[in-house]
């Protein structure tokens, strides 16, 4: 494809995607997120002529101008709209498909375990909020929406929402989901909650011929209440030299 259609493919979907973007020349000239798109496909070209130092240095020379780390090796896909651009780092391995958007801050790394294919894989039309982590060989399926400050461990299946550290699923095609079994949670807490939920149980279980009422409970309260009001009322009476 002529690169210079491409730039104005680019260009229309900032424009499409940012409502703070007004002209075409605006911009080409202020978004550094595309500058570092445009900069890449040179790098990664020269990286599949096996101009590996050239291609390095000119991402390094791209990083330096726009604040966004994409190592050359890493494959993107058409309209990739990076917005405020600062901080982004894409590592090598990793697999941009076509209209993705993500915000500064936002890392697709590895997770210093693996080697080969290490890095993230975003399907078609995947949103990354600004600052989230997403670690090591995963795959953020079709249209999924990654929470700003998220940390994506695991694959995240198409059309869903994830949030938070670790990421866990809210949405998915539209419905809240929410979480009732604490081994979904896998943080690394959870099975300190698993191991403090099964206890309570057991507890309540061994509690449960000994129970009493709750409303037990307030009666004697409401006894030992009037009891300390009548005590403290003939203290007074008392210290009033009132009393006998
Ligand atoms: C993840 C996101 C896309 C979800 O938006 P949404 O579909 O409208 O979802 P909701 O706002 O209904 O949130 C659903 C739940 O997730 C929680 N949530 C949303 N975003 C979250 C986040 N980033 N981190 C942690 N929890 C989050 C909400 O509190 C809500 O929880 P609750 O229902 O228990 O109260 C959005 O919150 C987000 O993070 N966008 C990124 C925006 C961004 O990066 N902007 C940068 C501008 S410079």
């Amino acid at each position: 494809m002529n690169p210079f259609v491409r730039i104005r493919e680019d260009i229309d979907s900032v424009l499409e995607r940012d409502p703070a973007a007004r002209s075409r020349l605006e911009v080409f000239l202020c978004y550094p997120g595309l500058w570092a798109v445009w900069i890449h496909r040179v790098s990664h070209a020269l990286w599949g002529w096996r101009l590996r130092l050239p291609a390095r240095m000119l991402s390094q020379i791209g990083r330096f101008f726009t604040g966004v780390d994409i190592h050359p090796g890493a494959l993107l896909g058409r309209r990739l709209f990076i917005d405020h651009a600062t901080g982004v780092v894409i590592g090598e391995t990793s697999i941009v498909g076509s209209d993705v958007t993500m915000y500064q801050g936002v890392t697709l790394g590895g997770t210093g375990k693996g080697h080969g294919k290490r890095h993230p894989t975003l399907c078609d039309g995947v949103f990354v909020g600004n600052n989230a982590n997403l670690l090591g060989n995963i795959t953020i399926g079709e249209n999924s929406r990654v929470g700003a400050g998220s940390v994506v461990l695991s694959d995240v299946p198409p059309n869903s929402t994830v949030v938070g550290v670790p990421a866990h699923i809210v949405y998915r095609n539209g419905e809240r989901v929410l979480i009732t079994d604490p081994h979904e949670i896998k943080d690394p807490l959870s099975d300190s909650l698993i191991a403090l939920a099964g206890r309570v149980e057991e507890l309540e279980e061994r509690l449960g011929g000994q129970r009493r009422p709750a409303q037990q409970f307030t009666a004697e309260e409401a006894e030992r209440t009037a009891y300390h009001e009548e005590l403290e009322r003939l203290r007074q009476y008392v210290s009033m030299g009132e009393g006998i």
